[in-house]
């Protein structure tokens, strides 16, 4: 029997993985849901359409690059279909004018064990990135007897789903930190909404971003699916755009974590992970002061690792002093130049999505306190 789809973490040992591509990529047209992503002195604000043709070709490059190293290190790489993403989208719901690309599978695909979930988007323009998934997951159905192809319940993203006039010029980072730290997010509760790149899995246990991109419900959702799964809702103050959790809290093997030292995880919510002897290190500062160009994502894509095992890590070739962060935490590194992709949805995490690790659902946080992420 072919077995395809395992990954219960993201430190296990890789196996299989699949890294996304540039071609088609489109900045999508503000909406509801970015109009709060986007930083306020962003060059991305008001723009959109294709990217540019040479831009989406380094991006390419750059991610072959990736790919063909991953093999080198004995990881089978599978690619996502492009699709055209520069088409008007309609539901009964609701319409936007483009969709936006499959550069970053970490935001649509959740492997938990032998199940990949594809993602309730909070995005208009992503509600069909699913799609340059399909053919895979397609396959793995056919191949894998006990892979699980399943689909979050779709999210209706009518007007109701967001709160308006909840953007405004004016508003200062001070006021969006004190929003993030009030739980007080673009999106409202009226039905679950998540990226996948929002939940960290770590065996029996889903820590699970709660942010401009992920709600409550979403989590109340993972209960309910998961009843044997432990769920629980992180939040962290210091982020003024809170969107996926792979830039703030990464894990690097069992007992370690990285945090991003602007946005660390408040002292309550802690607790969980140091009575479990977990050790949490701040992270190391970015090589770089400024995102590349046209790029949604912070500085912080320096610490978006992929795990290979226990003692492997790659990480982006230019983040010097990530690495060498790395390297005193006992990682051997994989420098992998991928800046250029950056602009297309993110880093080494983000542009990739798991399809198999070595080992099994562990827990890691025996020791049950008294909880207060616990959903
Ligand atoms: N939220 C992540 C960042 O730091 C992706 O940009």
């Amino acid at each position: 029997m072919t077995k395809i789809v395992n990954s219960w973490n993201d430190f296990d040992p890789l196996k299989h993985v699949i890294v996304g591509r540039a071609d088609n990529s489109v900045i999508p047209p503000e909406e509801p849901a970015s109009s709060e992503k986007v930083p306020v002195d962003s060059e991305m604000r008001g723009m959109w359409g294709p990217r540019p043709l040479e831009s989406v070709e380094k991006a390419n490059e750059q991610l072959d690059n990736y790919a063909k190293i991953l093999e080198q290190h004995g990881v089978k790489v599978d690619r996502p279909t492009p699709l055209q993403w520069n088409q008007h989208i309609k539901t009964p719901d609701f319409s936007i004018d483009s969709g936006m690309t499959q550069m970053p599978p970490r935001d649509i695909l959740l492997t938990i064990g032998n199940e990949i979930i594809s993602s309730a988007n909070a995005f208009r323009s992503r509600y069909f990135e699913y799609l340059a998934y399909w053919p895979l997951m397609n396959q793995y159905f056919d191949e894998d007897p006990e892979f699980l192809w399943t689909q979050a319940p779709r999210p209706r993203l009518t007007d109701k789903s967001y709160k308006h006039n909840y953007y405004d010029e004016s508003i200062s980072i001070e006021e969006r930190l004190e929003r993030t730290a009030n739980l007080d997010f673009v999106t409202t509760e009226v039905e679950p909404m998540w990226d996948a790149a929002d939940v960290m899995r770590m065996g029996k246990d889903l820590f699970i971003q709660h942010g401009l991109t992920t709600n409550r419900k979403a989590m109340e959702w993972f209960k309910r699916y998961y009843p044997d799964l432990r769920v629980h809702s992180v939040n962290f103050p210091g982020d003024p755009y809170p969107i996926h959790i792979d830039a703030t809290f990464v894990p690097l093997r069992p007992g370690l974590i990285i945090n991003n030292p602007n946005r660390k995880l408040p002292q309550e919510q802690r607790k969980i992970f140091e009575s479990n002897d977990w050790e949490i290190v701040d992270a190391a500062e970015p090589a770089h002061t400024e995102p590349p160009p046209l790029c949604y994502s912070s500085v912080w894509l320096s610490m978006n690792c992929l795990v290979i095992d226990h003692k492997t890590v790659a990480v982006e070739a230019s983040e010097v002093h990530q690495m060498e962060q790395m390297d005193k935490l006992g990682m051997n590194v994989i420098p992998v130049p991928l800046r250029d992709a950056y602009a297309f949805g993110g880093g080494m995490h983000c542009a990739t999505a798991d399809v198999y690790r070595e080992g099994g659902c562990e827990d890691y946080f025996s020791n049950q306190i008294a909880d207060p992420t616990l959903v």
